[in-house]
């Protein structure tokens, strides 16, 4: 791997030494052929794995036809993605753009400007510890983490930040403040390291929500589009949220970002209040038509919960009694083990077994893999990882 002086990049990713040249399915392959299992899809991109003859066929054809149209123009495709996906999401409409920031900066929007429509002067929003939402200055405002805002100056202001599963802490935020226009959160917090929001505290965070006019935003950048088992994590709960953010998996690799919102705020934006030039454009707007199929034709949501469950069996089982081990967790194709420390050596070590998987928080071991990971796969993602995991906890 090239070093800062010999690399036309900045510096600003900590880049493990891999350099994947082509993937197909779950694996990825080097250029001297040597073979890797992605347990991480991307960071919970490749929904469908790698070079998905369908998804390739798609845009590919799409490219031959049409890539990039302005928005000043009618786009077919963003119409059927925007029904497709307002079907599955019993919300109303939508508005596409490239990344989960932006989806999320949009939902921030929204939220400050149907607060000030309710005669709010200053509106706050409702956030959580160890969420993440992006890193644009609101995205980055409204997610947790002092050190990487400090190094940009002053914030974004107006995020009251809470516990996660703690509904005494937002009902004593709604004693005290009587300018709260909205409530964030992330079904399952990825980045902050796989922490599930418990069923019942967000259908009390829905009724709190409906009953102070707030509205409720579920960011689900990272856990939407399938990766729990069911199409979106909030279908768990059996409650719905007013506006609904989605990025990652929903392209399969391709950019994409999404808003889906219920109609009565769906005005909230008018034409010229906000925008995207790449948003919703034919190729992504493809990627994401041929995900959602595929998704259905190959029955993944069922596919991720039958090896999401294979995968926590597992775990559970091969690392019961370590003492550095303090919970394995997830739902779907999301899981977790949280070490007691850092545990960032095990990407490494997991890398060298031939295994792609990452540590969030430092002390958090994530596993996403492609929704289209079979049982045998999952058997070799464990050995690798518990090989990796034995190596570390011997050397530490
Ligand atoms: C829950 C969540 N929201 C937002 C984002 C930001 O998405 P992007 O990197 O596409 O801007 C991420 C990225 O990890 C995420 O996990």
């Amino acid at each position: 791997m090239r070093d800062d002086l010999n690399s036309y990049l900045m510096q600003n990713y900590r880049r493990q030494d891999f350099c994947p040249s082509r993937g197909k399915g779950c694996w990825l392959y080097d250029r001297e052929k040597n073979k890797y299992l992605d347990g991480l899809s991307g960071i919970a991109v490749n929904t469908l794995g790698h070079s998905h003859k369908k998804l390739v066929k798609a845009i590919s054809g799409q490219a031959r036809n049409l890539i990039h149209v302005s928005n000043l123009y009618e786009i077919q495709s963003q119409e059927q993605l925007a029904k497709r996906l307002a079907r599955l999401t019993g919300l109303d409409k939508a508005f596409f753009c490239n990344s989960g920031l932006e989806a999320n900066e949009a939902a921030l929007k929204i939220a400050r400007k149907f607060g000030l429509e309710q005669g709010i002067k200053k509106p706050k929003i409702i956030v959580f510890e160890n969420a993440f939402h992006g890193r644009s200055f609101a995205t980055m405002s409204a997610s947790s983490g002092k050190k990487n805002k400090s190094m940009f100056g002053d914030a974004i202001s107006g995020f009251i930040r809470v516990p996660i599963n703690d509904l005494k802490a937002i009902q004593s935020v709604e004693a005290k403040y009587s300018n709260i226009a909205a409530v964030m959160l992330e079904p399952i917090q990825g980045e902050g390291g796989i922490n599930i929001s418990k069923n019942i505290v967000l259908k009390q965070i829905r009724k709190l929500c409906t009953s102070n006019n707030w509205l409720l935003i579920f960011d689900e950048v990272q856990c939407g589009v399938g990766r729990t088992g069911k199409w979106f994590a909030f279908q768990k709960a059996g409650i719905k949220p007013d506006i609904l953010t989605l990025a990652k998996g929903l392209g399969s690799g391709v950019p994409i970002g999404a808003l889906l919102v219920k109609k009565p705020y769906a005005k909230i934006l008018g034409p010229g209040d906000h925008g995207s030039t790449f948003g919703g454009n034919p190729l992504a707007m493809q990627a994401g038509l041929t995900t959602l199929e595929v998704i259905d034709e190959e029955k993944l949501l069922k596919n991720a919960k039958d090896r999401g469950e294979q995968i926590l069996k597992s775990l559970r089982s091969e690392l019961k009694g370590y003492p550095d081990i303090l919970s394995v967790r997830g739902i779907g194709l999301m899981i977790g083990i949280e070490f007691k420390t850092d545990c960032s050596k095990i990407s490494k070590l997991a890398l060298e077994n031939g295994l792609l998987i990452n540590v969030t928080n430092s002390n958090v071991i994530r596993i996403l893999p492609p929704l289209i990971i079979t049982d045998k796969e999952v058997e070799m993602l464990i050995s690798k990882l518990i090989t990796s995991i034995k190596t570390f906890l011997k050397n530490e």
